[in-house]
């Protein structure tokens, strides 16, 4: 059976390559007669692989000395609590952008632990635009500002993040590596890695080192990124597989040419998808245009009813996952740095095929 292309919002696809890699080195790796899966953490060989995916990692989003970075367990969604708990406190404030569900999410843990200002929000207009950085409303004394630079639901991104008086975190779990960032701009970024970094499992935190040792005194351990740091993200029993598998895709994103070159490949793939939809009198799509997200493309159907087909028959012709997040509805088109231009193709045409015998 040959791989179908999946659009899944994550886990999501991965490039083959790395796949056959894995699977070529699944029973022993590097000659040790084992599975990198089974050997220590603390052994030579897989600090090795450690280091070498930090390298990459810095070397692809251009990240100093001045941030560390992180990979470790909880996904993005332990941040929601670890950020408030390390940069705020009871008595302090922090500004929150509301842009979507994911927002919600952070917004709602962040309330546990400090004061939460919404800075600004789009949900009266049901979430079609990023709020303009120069609307942001930030309250006095603010420890940060959080953002989610692409909602992976809502299909809507910041384009460029420009200076800000306070320190920006970002929760950039969908939309990491798929373009180029000016990271000085950043003070915090976190995400999940099973979009454009590989299995879920693992998640990243890159963090400007200023910000640190300032945690809450309830912070747990783990959670505290001081101690994560100092431990280099080995505290305890790091996800050693999906990190090694990670290494892979960071060395498999520099073979393509890096950032640069992948955020024009997925700016065209993007371009062509939204095109189409936007020619279409069938297929539509509401964001608004400077903030159409290049990773996460929902459009619905000129009938609704329509939805259940278009997934049967999308399913038969090998494209797998497009079924829309229920808060939004119809479908949606998850196409990450993985996801091969002849994908966006085979989409596209049965898209076409499919609305010409509907119209
Ligand atoms: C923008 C964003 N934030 C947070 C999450 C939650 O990630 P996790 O499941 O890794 O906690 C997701 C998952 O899709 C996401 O897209």
């Amino acid at each position: 059976m040959g791989r179908k292309f999946n659009f899944g919002a994550g886990p999501a696809t991965m490039p083959l390559s790395v796949l056959e890699e894995v699977q070529n080195e699944m029973l022993d790796w590097k000659g040790l007669g084992l599975s990198v899966m089974e050997i220590s953490h603390r052994s030579d060989e897989f600090q090795e692989i450690a280091r070498e995916a930090e390298a990459d990692f810095r070397d692809l989003l251009n990240i100093p000395d001045t941030y560390g970075v992180l990979f470790m367990h909880g996904g993005a969604t332990l941040h929601n609590s670890m950020v408030p708990l390390n940069l705020s406190n009871a008595e302090g404030n922090a500004d929150y952008v509301h842009s979507g569900h994911w927002a919600a999410r952070s917004i709602k843990e962040a309330k546990r632990y400090t004061n939460v200002n919404i800075a600004a929000s789009s949900e009266d207009k049901k979430f079609t635009f990023f709020p303009d950085q120069d609307n942001w409303n930030l309250s006095e004394n603010s420890n940060y500002v959080h953002i989610t630079p692409n909602e992976t639901i809502g299909g809507l991104c910041l384009k460029e993040l420009k200076t800000c008086s306070v320190p920006v975190v970002a929760d950039y779990s969908s939309g990491i590596l798929s373009e180029p960032i000016n990271i000085d701009n950043f003070s915090m970024i976190y995400g999940g890695a099973q979009k454009n970094i590989g299995p879920a499992g693992l998640g990243f935190a890159i963090i400007k080192k200023d910000l640190l040792n300032k945690a809450q005194e309830i912070t747990p351990t783990m959670l505290n990124y001081s101690t994560m740091l100092e431990g280099e993200s080995m505290y305890n029993t790091p996800p050693t597989f999906a990190w090694y598998v990670a290494g892979k895709v960071f060395k498999w994103l520099k073979a393509i040419g890096g950032v640069q070159a992948m955020g024009e490949i997925n700016n065209r793939k993007a371009k062509k998808l939204y095109s189409f939809i936007d020619e279409s009198n069938f297929y539509s799509n509401n964001i608004q245009e400077p903030n159409r997200s290049i990773m996460n493309i929902p459009f619905l159907l000129g009938d609704e009813n329509l939805n259940k087909q278009f997934l049967e028959e999308s399913k038969e012709a090998g494209l797998l996952a497009l079924k829309g997040h229920r808060s939004v509805g119809g479908m949606r088109a998850s196409i990450y740095n993985a996801m091969p231009e002849e994908g966006i193709d085979a989409l596209i045409e049965f898209m076409a095929e499919f609305s010409n015998k509907k119209a």
